[in-house]
């Protein structure tokens, strides 16, 4: 979602901000600000394009200061247009930046237009901009530390803010509630950011702000009061951010690079398992897991195809019964809670509202036992669950998912070994085969990447067409639901997934020789069906694209494009099948010429419902 950067220092900070906005605009990118203070008034610049257009502006007018806040954004309230870009004045005197959205900012508005405040932007941010003003200059707050306080008292919704004005011309204010906002520390400065990232190599220092925490900076304090109006400590912990995480080095976009780089995730993901116990899972896992009878798993997007294909580990291997939820159709229906239900949320960023919120809901209804999936120790997703495994993908820059899901899929293939082995649905045989076959994973990997250029050869086809179907069964469905909306993301053209017995009930009548139609083959259980299916959609003219595994003897005919696996993976086999859905869509959207890495519309770390 949106990324926020903020200091204040001994030093000019255009630079640090500058850099800071660069490395979180993944977060965000339909526009991008900085304000400054500067000879006691304020300062800003404001692009709907992207930083780099900023940094121009900026370099233009050679802005500089010691205090400033800068934002990009993904645009809720408003639309993307240069009066809604933050940073968002109030009376030319006050200056915010806001991540999340407030609900009742229509009550607000009305409230503060009564009183004479003027609205230049469609965006709730205005609406704290003012509010915070109003408490100031009616008195009711003597400093803008108090104003803040009492003003995000008043807002229903989520936000992570950073304010400043410039009757108090070294201080800087940060509050949250929802979205994330941490504290730097510096020496003579201090800083704040969404994620630690924006600050690496600038400070190694951090401090985690908690729900409710309103943060006073100065250059050499660090004040923050809770909720409760208590003054709190938040522990100070050395994160140390790679910098270099966001270098392309010799790749053309992120979305290659983190697919190219998922061997090594998924092996740094295994680190440490040198066998299947609870503990990898914490320390309490052994007695959750013995205690529990079921499993609901709540996700969005990429992660909740992640929690398709774990069902049917979960079912076939450990049979523990399991549910899988869209998060945000979750919190918003009545189901029948189970006490005895773990409740696993899968996400790569830990700041997904939608599942927060529908983890909170679950929560609420009596299900106390939880475990988060989840690619970033310090998320609020991890802080909220008893239990955890972190993948280790690494930082993932590319809107779209890669690394992310095929992590998440190891670890829940991991999770599906521990409660088999604890119901005695695991041989020790069976275990060591499956360890072998987890460790060898990358390896395996590597072979399918070196289909590259034979996918390629077919992204030129694709290119050129509006719509695509994806066929998958079984433990392969999922991965035709994510490997359509890997295609759809990144180069727009409109794809669908269906189980492939599916077919002949209705998606059929769509096919016609202008519609490819990629079929995931792996030589399981379900092969014979599927050559069937192909028939199906061959005989009515259509023109299908096989992924296959070596074994599953499907050959090259008129209309049959087939390109070769590795030999059949068994279980882990999703994981393989991944890796060429992802390439498919990533070379169609290069063929296309889309911003591969920032789709349109779209953003990473969805922190608003
Ligand atoms: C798709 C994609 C999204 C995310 C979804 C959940 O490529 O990235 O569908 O998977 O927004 O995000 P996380 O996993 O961060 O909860």
């Amino acid at each position: 979602m949106c990324g926020i950067v903020g200091a204040v220092a001994k030093r000019n900070v255009v630079s640090i901000l500058m850099e800071g906005l660069r490395r979180l605009e993944y977060r965000g990118y339909d526009s991008c600000g900085i304000a400054v203070l500067k000879d006691g008034a304020l300062h800003r610049a404001r692009s709907v394009s992207r930083v780099i257009d900023l940094a121009t502006q900026v370099e233009a007018t050679a802005i500089s200061s010691d205090m400033g806040i800068a934002h990009t954004r993904w645009a809720t309230h408003g639309e993307p247009v240069v009066v809604n870009a933050h940073p968002i004045f109030s009376c030319d005197e006050l200056t915010i930046v806001h991540n999340g959205i407030i609900e009742n900012h229509e009550s607000l508005r009305e409230e503060l237009s009564s009183q004479g405040y003027e609205f230049f932007s469609q965006t709730d941010t205005e609406v704290i901009a003012h509010l915070i003003h109003a408490l100031l200059q009616s008195g009711v707050a003597e400093d803008l530390f108090k104003a803040v306080r009492l003003a995000t008292k008043r807002l229903d919704g989520a936000y992570a803010i950073a304010v400043f004005r410039k009757q108090e011309p070294h201080l800087m204010v940060g509050a949250r509630a929802g979205s994330p906002l941490i504290v730097g520390f510096g020496d003579g400065e201090n800083f704040l950011a969404s994620d630690a990232l924006a600050l690496a190599g600038t400070t190694d220092k951090f401090a985690y702000l908690e729900e409710g925490d309103v943060v006073a900076l100065t250059r050499d304090s660090v004040t923050i009061i809770n909720r409760k109006d208590i003054s709190v400590e938040r522990q100070v912990r050395r994160v140390h951010a790679y910098s270099g995480a966001i270098d392309l080095g010799q790749y053309r976009h992120y979305m290659q690079k983190e697919i190219i780089e998922q061997p090594h995730a998924i092996a740094d993901t295994m680190e440490g398992v040198s066998g299947i116990v609870p503990e990898l899972f914490g320390y309490e896992a052994e007695h959750i897991f013995k205690h529990i009878n079921s499993i609901l798993i709540l996700a969005c997007g990429t992660s909740y195809y992640a929690g398709l294909t774990a069902k049917h580990w979960l079912e076939s291997l450990a049979k523990i019964p399991t549910s899988v939820e869209v998060a945000s159709e979750y919190r918003y229906r009545q189901s029948v809670p189970n006490p005895r239900s773990l409740v696993v949320t899968i996400s790569q960023s830990g700041e997904t509202a939608d599942t927060i919120v529908a983890l909170q809901y679950a929560k609420a209804l009596g299900q106390k036992h939880t475990l988060a999936i989840c690619n970033v120790s310090t998320s609020a997703m991890v802080g909220q669950t008893t239990l955890h495994y972190l993948t280790r993908a690494g930082v993932e820059i590319g809107v779209a998912s890669t690394k992310a899901f095929t992590t998440q899929l190891t670890a829940l293939f991991l999770l599906t070994l521990t409660l088999a082995k604890l119901r005695n649905r695991l041989s020790t045989a069976e275990e060591d085969a499956y360890l072998k076959q987890l460790r060898h994973l990358p390896m395996a990997l590597y072979s399918v990447l070196a289909l590259e250029p034979q996918i390629i050869a077919w992204s030129d086809d694709f290119a050129k067409c509006e719509h695509a179907l994806f066929l998958g069964r079984g433990l392969h469905y999922p991965i035709a639901l994510e490997g359509a909306l890997k295609l759809k993301e990144v180069s727009y053209i409109h794809a669908e997934a269906y189980p492939a017995g599916e077919l002949k009930h209705g998606p059929l009548a769509l096919v016609t020789d202008k519609m490819p139609v990629v079929t995931i083959a792996p030589n399981d259980a379900l092969v014979e069906k599927l050559k069937s299916n192909i028939q199906e959609v061959r005989t009515r003219g259509g023109r299908l694209y096989v992924f296959a595994d070596a074994d599953s003897n499907i050959q090259h005919d008129d209309g049959v494009h087939v390109i070769r696996m590795p030999e059949h993976y068994g279980q882990l086999s999703p994981i393989l099948h991944t890796v060429p859905l992802q390439l498919l869509a990533y070379h169609t959207a290069c063929a296309r010429g889309t911003d591969v890495d920032k789709p349109r519309n779209l953003a990473k770390s969805v922190t608003v419902e």
